[in-house]
């Protein structure tokens, strides 16, 4: 079954080609959630310090939410996007005043604090919970389309709630954590927007978008695959 075949294929290539990264290796919810937060408008090069630099100055959310807001904007300043300084630190101050300090654990519950989206619920319940559940990003949108439907066309996209459901439809049994951040891995680094690296993709032989382009010789002209 094609979706049987996917799964096994993206499990297979993460399992030798993950990049490690530092948010992969630990379990706290609060590292994992500023990771989620620096990762949003950030690329990965550029959040590998940050991260490291935040945590050594707010090591816990409580550390977080006692700051001054001006002194956790000076630690952020290089990566841009202030506000999502400012954000985070509510997000910490919620959960101090909401839920005892515990960053919670199911989607509905994350979805309650102020600057968390489904894609972020879903980030922090999987990562730092390994819940089963699926989350949606810009990369993981992509790669789905491309694998399980198709070239993207405006026509043919599928909005928010229709991607979903496809990702929880081909959410792998008990493997959501490596699945998820295998498509991130993917759509980063291989099934990018622009010059997908399709002649490094180890999925060409259960790919839509991979099909189709063959058949109707859209790859552009001079591309060895
Ligand atoms: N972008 C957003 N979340 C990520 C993660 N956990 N790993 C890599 N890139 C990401």
């Amino acid at each position: 079954e094609h979706s049987a075949d996917v799964q096994k294929q993206v499990l297979e290539w993460y399992a030798a080609e993950h990049r490690d990264l530092p948010w992969r290796s630990t379990s706290d919810p609060y590292a994992i959630l500023v990771s989620e937060i620096m990762l949003q408008q950030t690329q990965v090069d550029r959040v590998l310090p940050k991260y490291h630099q935040f945590l050594e100055a707010f090591p816990t959310l409580a550390d977080l939410a006692a700051a001054p807001t001006a002194e956790v904007i000076k630690v952020w300043v290089p990566l841009g996007y202030n506000s999502r300084a400012v954000r985070l630190q509510a997000i910490a101050r919620q959960v101090i005043a909401e839920h005892n300090g515990q960053i919670p654990a199911t989607i509905d519950e994350l979805l309650t604090l102020k600057g968390i989206g489904r894609y972020t619920a879903g980030a922090i319940a999987c990562f730092a919970y390994r819940q089963q559940v699926a989350t949606v990003d810009t990369n993981i949108r992509r790669v789905l389309h491309r694998l399980f439907i198709g070239v993207e066309h405006d026509e043919t996209r599928l909005n928010d709630a229709q991607m979903l459901a496809l990702a929880e439809e081909v959410l792998p049994a008990g493997e959501a954590y490596n699945w998820n951040q295998a498509l991130m891995d993917l759509g980063a680094t291989i099934c990018t927007s622009n010059n997908p690296q399709c002649q490094q993709c180890p999925l060409t032989s259960c790919c839509k978008a991979y099909e189709e382009m063959s058949q109707y010789s859209l790859f552009p002209s001079g591309t060895v695959l």
